[in-house]
């Protein structure tokens, strides 16, 4: 049975390059919110799970062919698909760590020179995130921790053009870290950080309004 309560969960974002950390941080937040007994649900987008999830999948494993604008579009579907689920769990008072969102859309497709309005236009009305953590690393770097892996953007070159246009998307509610410190160091600040905007969140209204 759904709560009644008016009290709901943050929506906290993490977003950034391949390879820049958000997965540990994100997992690590879960860990520590969990066991603080604050309730919490881990996301990822792409959400390999759904049908547009396996396509979407099978894209990025095979880089067969298929239309910037398609893909784009299928990255896009695949969250306006969760959207309500997302939304019954955070009026549920649930906060949701998610990992990848509308952000990652944009900016990797206009790193292939698609244009940014129209880029942004099809996530208008998802969602609005309360905090988006991002991680920042150059791409030199991020090769450095091991190497990318063998999906089709990981790649240095482009990696560094989707870091550009991340930058051009920074709004009010962007925290950005230097994703090269530490697991730890980075920990402290996104915990506290958290803790706080969920607070903060309790008592406001859930916004859909992304990029209205
Ligand atoms: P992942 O490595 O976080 O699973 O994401 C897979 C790739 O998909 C990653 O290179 C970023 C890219 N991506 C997009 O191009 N558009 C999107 O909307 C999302 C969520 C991810
Ligand atoms: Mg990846």
């Amino acid at each position: 049975e759904k709560s009644k309560s008016s009290i709901r969960g943050a929506f906290i974002l993490f977003e950034g390059c391949d390879r820049a950390g958000k997965s540990t941080q994100a997992a690590k937040l879960f860990e520590s919110l969990d066991a603080l007994g604050v309730p919490v649900k881990l996301w990822k987008f792409p959400d390999r799970t759904t049908l547009i999830g396996h396509m979407i999948d099978k894209y990025l494993k095979s880089g067969h062919d298929l239309d910037d604008r398609a893909i784009h579009l299928l990255f896009s579907a695949n969250r306006w698909e969760c959207k309500s689920v997302m939304k019954d769990i955070l009026l549920d008072g649930t906060t949701l760590i998610v990992d990848r969102y509308a952000y990652s859309g944009v900016a990797y497709s206009a790193a292939k020179d698609l244009e940014l309005e129209w880029c942004k236009s099809p996530d208008i009305g998802l969602l609005t995130p309360d905090i988006v953590f991002f991680m920042d690393m150059k791409a030199e770097e991020a090769a450095k921790r091991g190497g990318f892996g063998e999906e089709l953007y990981e790649k240095k070159e482009f990696q560094e053009k989707v870091r550009d246009v991340f930058m051009l998307l920074k709004e009010r509610t962007w925290e950005t870290l230097d994703a090269r410190k530490s697991v730890t160091e980075l920990y402290e600040h996104i915990g506290k950080m958290s803790l706080k905007i969920i607070q903060e969140c309790k008592g406001l209204p859930l916004k859909e309004d992304l990029w209205k």
